[in-house]
């Protein structure tokens, strides 16, 4: 039997060969008497054509429906110089074909197999096996596979072994809520599925195994949001006697060639770093797209004592007032423009959004146009100027309140305006390291610390005094990997020292009971000679779907879960039958309430 060839394979050099071909009929078209059907598999489109001269595969060929399954056995002729379709790879060439064979019928698909299906999401989901056959789609397919494996043979070059670790476990601390699952032979007993690997990869370290890895799947039941999944990828790793520096140099060899698979493009080398404190200040978010200016400038000290309380309140309360300086703003954001802007901050909590135009810095305060002007003095003015370096033309947008507002409010109007304003290339690619993270922040529901990024991450050492005194002064071992302005990746240099680590859980208020409860197998293993290590993990989805300027993540998954946490094909979740409600020894809450 002749090999078989993938449809997008062909070239001329393959002229006159005989060729088998398996695949899908995309289009069927009658020419004068001559059948034209498209064919397609994973590889591409070929066109193949049935002559009047051989009448019974003529006739099969015009009886053919789209998405039905064919093989096909022809050979490979030249089309005419007219008929050429160079937007095909396959465009110069066609199949004779010599025999048609009908695999298995189609019955009409609920949406178009092609690009452009015009379809909602939910019915796409509804009928997934068929919104993948569409090319797009299969490319998505395509390039997880690529990178993915890219992923491995570069981690491989350097010497991780590829380890797996258990989905049913005991709960993880990463912040999110856990998914439970019921144990049948310990009733009132769960497992929690892995929010991250993060425990086993440091016990992993502890056997020795000095560099693992593995493409993860990690749960995370939490409010879902365009990038984020229930379930997900991470490209997880974790090495022994490492520092900060050494961890980052293989995290950006390991981005490179998952790049360089993905995009066919080389980045660079090395990214620049920033630490969490000057991301704040300067772009008020903690992944920070660098790709632009519109930097914040902190005015808080300026509007100490100016009679304005919008301005003075947070200024002296502890709060932050910071300006956006929109060069040339003046001419580029109509009224209309600032007020949507003006809702636009208040979905962060900001309370209003005032701004100056200047037309005249040399004329203070009549060259300044703006109804809070009138509110503030000259010498404020003049020293505002100064400091936000304004030019004749520019806008200058002002956020006042808490820190957290201001920094959001102001973080992500700057996101909007560069977007707005083009003031960024789409295809550029700017990756940044973001490092000294804050070791707790404040958890004011719980009234006290919380792990910033999770609690067996390293201090620095020459912080660690300030444990059980100043822990919101502590920085941590902690690095963030920001691609654009999304946060693509994470980890930590972790606490090898099970004293420290015991005080760390003091400090976030975690009993020693709870501790030995939650994690004491980790606690326990620290005391065997625990070898200092770190680690870090890329979220893929969120990778691939950069990669691919995807709208949601869910296009770079196969079987994705919907904003809703369901599948819409499977119908997942379902209902259990009332017999492993009895197995698991669960009752149904309804059941438990007409009881009492
Ligand atoms: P972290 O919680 O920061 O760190 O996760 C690492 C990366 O995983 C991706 N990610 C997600 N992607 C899709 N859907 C989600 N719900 C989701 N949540 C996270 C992000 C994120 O940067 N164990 C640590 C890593 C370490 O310290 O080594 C961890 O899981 O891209
Ligand atoms: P008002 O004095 O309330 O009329 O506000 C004057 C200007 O200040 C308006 O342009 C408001 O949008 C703006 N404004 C009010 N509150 C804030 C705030 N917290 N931060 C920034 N601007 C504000």
């Amino acid at each position: 039997m002749l090999a078989r060839t993938y449809c997008g394979d062909f070239c001329k050099t393959d002229l006159r060969q005989q060729v088998r071909l398996n695949g899908w009929v995309e289009t069927n078209r009658d020419h004068g008497g001559v059948i034209f059907l498209d064919v397609r598999d994973r590889s591409g489109v070929v066109q193949v054509v049935a002559h009047p001269d051989t009448p019974e595969m003529h006739a099969l060929a015009h009886s053919m429906r789209q998405q039905n399954v064919i093989e096909v056995i022809g050979e490979v002729i030249p089309r005419d110089a007219d008929a050429t379709n160079p937007k095909l790879a396959t465009g110069e060439i066609e199949v004779k074909i010599s025999s048609l064979t009908l695999l298995n019928r189609a019955e009409t698909p609920p949406f178009a197999i092609e690009d452009d299906c015009n379809t909602g999401e939910q019915h796409r989901l509804e009928y997934r096996y068929l919104d993948l056959r569409r090319p797009c789609m299969q490319k998505n397919l395509m390039l997880r596979h690529k990178v993915t494996h890219a992923a491995r043979n570069y981690l491989d070059t350097q010497h991780f072994l590829d380890v797996e670790t258990p989905i049913l476990n005991k709960s993880t601390p990463e912040g999110a809520r856990d998914y439970l699952v019921p144990s049948r032979i310990y009733p009132g007993s769960f497992y929690a599925l892995p929010q991250s690997p993060q425990l086993f990869k440091q016990l992993l370290m502890v056997a020795g195994v000095d560099r693992y890895y593995q493409i993860a799947r990690c749960f995370r039941d939490e409010d879902l949001r365009a990038d984020r999944q229930p379930e997900f990828t991470q490209v997880d790793l974790e090495m022994s006697f490492v520092t900060q520096d050494e961890i980052m140099g293989v995290a950006e060899g390991l981005i490179g060639s998952m790049f360089a698979a993905g995009m066919d493009t080389q980045i660079q080398a090395t990214f620049p770093r920033i630490t969490y404190a000057e991301a704040m200040d300067k772009y008020g978010l903690d992944r920070p797209d660098v790709r632009f200016g519109l930097e914040h400038i902190d005015v808080t000290d300026l509007m100490k004592s100016v009679d304005f309380k919008v301005f003075s309140g947070p200024a002296n309360n502890g709060g932050l007032v910071k300006v956006i300086r929109v060069p040339s703003g003046n001419s580029l954001l109509s009224r209309k423009k600032i007020d949507n802007y003006t809702k636009f901050v208040s979905i962060y909590g900001a309370k209003g959004l005032a701004y100056i135009k200047v037309n005249d810095k040399d004329d203070i305060p009549d060259g300044l146009q703006s109804p809070i002007v009138k509110n503030l003095s000259e010498d404020v003015l003049k020293a505002l100027l100064e400091r936000t370096g304004a030019e004749n033309g520019d806008l200058l947008f002002f956020g006042a309140d808490s820190k957290e507002v201001v920094n959001n409010a102001l973080g992500y109007l700057r996101v909007e305006l560069g977007k707005d304003l083009g003031l960024f290339d789409a295809g550029s690619n700017q990756f940044v390291w973001v490092v000294d993270f804050p070791m707790f922040e404040w958890d004011d529901e719980n009234k006290r610390p919380q792990a910033l990024h999770h609690p067996f991450t390293a201090p620095y050492p020459e912080d660690l005094d300030k444990l059980e005194t100043a822990p919101l002064e502590m920085r941590s071992q902690a690095y963030d990997l920001v691609w654009n302005g999304t946060e693509i990746g994470g980890g930590s240099i972790r606490i090898h020292d099970s004293e420290v680590q015991s005080r760390v859980l003091k400090a976030l208020n975690i009993s020693d009971e709870e501790a030995n409860d939650k994690f004491g197998f980790l606690l326990n293993a620290l005391k065997y000679g625990a070898p200092p290590h770190g680690g870090l993990a890329f979220g893929l989805d969120r990778v691939l779907s950069l990669m691919v300027d995807a709208e949601s993540i869910r296009d770079v998954i196969a079987f994705p879960k919907t904003q809703r946490a369901a599948d819409p094909m499977s119908e997942a979740p379902g209902e259990v039958a009332d017999e492993q409600w009895k197995e698991l020894g669960l009752r149904k809450r309804r059941t438990i309430q007409t009881d009492d």
